[in-house]
Formats: structure tokens, sequence, C-alpha cells
């Protein structure tokens, strides 16, 4: 009887380090900023693929951000630019052009990983080659509600409904991460586009909203205008200093400027009391936030 109660005992001992979630024994923030793996872990593996995502969740961001376009048959894929010829290798009639006039199975022929490893030889992995677009909804169901994601819309040709922002909030609501989105922002939908943000808020008034802002158009007027229907909003980083900071902040603002990669620009960005930032290195933010107690107020989340 007291061996069978070892025995129990030993594994259920065993099942419990098996579902130690990754990044557990990372040390903890000294500043409380959010991290926004931009495209993934993308100064490190290929940008939007899983290897990207991955490897920002075992460097402990807090987000993983998500470029979304329709496919010609209406499927919403993670990419970042408006055609594939500078990621996408693979059949010339597949894999260049315009990701909007593929299909779904068109884009599943075209290899994501091989750019980078001819682009960085120092971060280059075999494992790369091969990684294929993933459709926003394979990214739900490989992460499902223990991540947080930030999903920008981006201006694509498909303009048949339903819209972008009504089939992102079905996958949302497919997936249960309605829910989260509005009570703790585990969703954050972002875009250049007011228009494509006031969309999704006539759907889902609740959803948090980031309105990303070009350079020079960080003015209070245009500020104001935005909280009033945003969440937040995303400066290029060029246009961020402490007392724009304090300018949104007074607006009830969030700040998460893009994309911060150098170590310097990172203490002084993350010094002038930003909410968080988009970065293509996590681990390198991350050390900057577990190294320095930044006198900040508390971080709008
Ligand atoms: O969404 C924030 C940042 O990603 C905006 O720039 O061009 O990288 O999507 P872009
Ligand atoms: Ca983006």
């Amino acid at each position: 009887m007291r061996l069978a109660l070892f025995i129990l005992v030993g594994l259920l001992a065993a099942c419990g380090s098996s579902v130690e979630p990754d990044g557990a024994d990372i040390p903890p923030l000294k500043t409380d900023q959010v991290i926004v793996a931009h495209r993934g872990a993308s100064g490190h593996a290929p940008e939007h693929t899983l290897a990207a995502y991955d490897l920002a969740l075992e460097m402990g961001a807090e987000y993983i951000e998500q470029d979304v376009y329709s496919t010609a048959d209406g499927v919403l894929v993670c990419l970042h630019d408006t055609t594939l010829d500078r990621t996408a290798r693979g059949p010339a009639e597949n894999c260049s052009g315009s990701v909007g006039s593929k299909t779904l199975a068109q884009l599943k022929t075209c290899d994501m990983g091989s750019w980078f490893n001819e682009t960085h030889p120092d971060r280059a992995r075999p494992e790369y080659v091969g990684q294929r677009i993933p459709t926003l909804e394979e990214v739900f169901q490989r992460y499902g509600r223990e991540v947080n994601y930030y999903i920008e819309i981006k201006p694509g040709l498909d303009l048949t409904p339903p819209s972008v922002a009504q089939r992102l909030l079905d996958l949302m609501n497919r997936y249960g991460l309605r829910e989260g989105s509005v009570q703790r922002r585990q969703v954050l939908v972002q875009s250049f586009i007011p228009t494509v943000l006031l969309e999704m808020r006539r759907l889902d008034p609740e959803i948090p909203l980031i309105q990303l802002m070009q350079p020079f158009t960080t003015n209070a007027a245009t500020m104001a205008l935005i909280a009033g229907y945003s969440f937040g909003i995303g400066p290029p980083v060029s246009d961020v200093s402490a007392s724009l900071v304090q300018q949104a902040h007074g607006l009830g603002l969030a700040m998460h400027p893009y994309t911060v990669d150098e170590p310097m620009d990172l203490e002084r960005i993350a010094g002038y009391c930003v909410d968080g930032l988009f970065t293509n290195f996590p681990d390198r933010y991350r050390a900057v936030l577990e190294a320095n107690p930044y006198d900040c107020p508390a971080p709008i989340r």
C-alpha cells in the first residue's frame, strides 16, 4: 500500500513538472511594461512563422503580434507585407505578387524561412526552412487562451463582406478569446486605418483598440480624437518623448511605440514611462525591464 502511494506521488510530481509553462523560471520585471513581440521574435527567427511566435513566448514576451490579410478565398493569414516577394520562396505563381490575390492552398506552398537564413546567416537555423504562412485560426489553435495577441488588420484587396474585422471577431468568439480581450486585453486590435477600428467598435464596442500613427501625426488634437474610441496609440518611435507619453496618459491613452530594437534605445524609451513597446528582440527589452526599476506611474494595461 505504502509502495503504491509512493509511486502515485512520484507520478503526480512528474506530471506536474511536465506541464510547467515555458519561461516559468524567467526573473520578474522591475518595470511592468508590456513586451510586444513584433511579428514574433522576428529579430531571431523568420517573421510571422510559428517558430518566431514560439521563440517570442520562450523569451518572455507578453504579446505576440500578428499582421493579418484576407486570402482570395477569404481566410485570414499572418504576414506583414502586401506582397509575397520579400519573404516567400516557392512557385512564382503562388509565392510572388499580392497576398490577397492568392488562395490559402497557393500560399501554403510557400517557404517563409529561407529568406531569413539567406539574409541573416549568423542567425540561420535549418528548421526555419519550410516554415509556412500561418492562418490566424492556426495561431489561435496552437496557443489558445494561454497567450495574448496583438492583431493588426492590414489594408487588403478583399472588400466583399464579411469584413476582415467581422471575421476576426468571429474567430475570437469561436476560440473563446472575446471575453479575455474585453476583461483583461488578451487581444488588442490595432490598425493604421481609423475606419477599420471604428468598424470593429461598431461590431463590438468593448474590444480594446490601438490606433497606429504615422510619423509626425502625434499632435494633441489628433490624440484627443483618438481617445474617443481607442484604448491606446501606437506611435512611431521617432515621435516619442517623455512629454508625448504624459500627453497620452493625460487623455487616458496607453502608449505602445513601434519598433525599438537597440538596447540603448530600449532603455531610453522605457525611461519615458511608455506602457510597453513593439520590439523584434523581446529578450533585449525583457533584460532592460528586469534590470531597471524606472520611477514610472503604473502602466495603463
Ligand atoms: O503594428 C505596429 C507596427 O507593427 C506597425 O508597423 O509596418 O511593422 O506593421 P508595421
Ligand atoms: Ca504591425
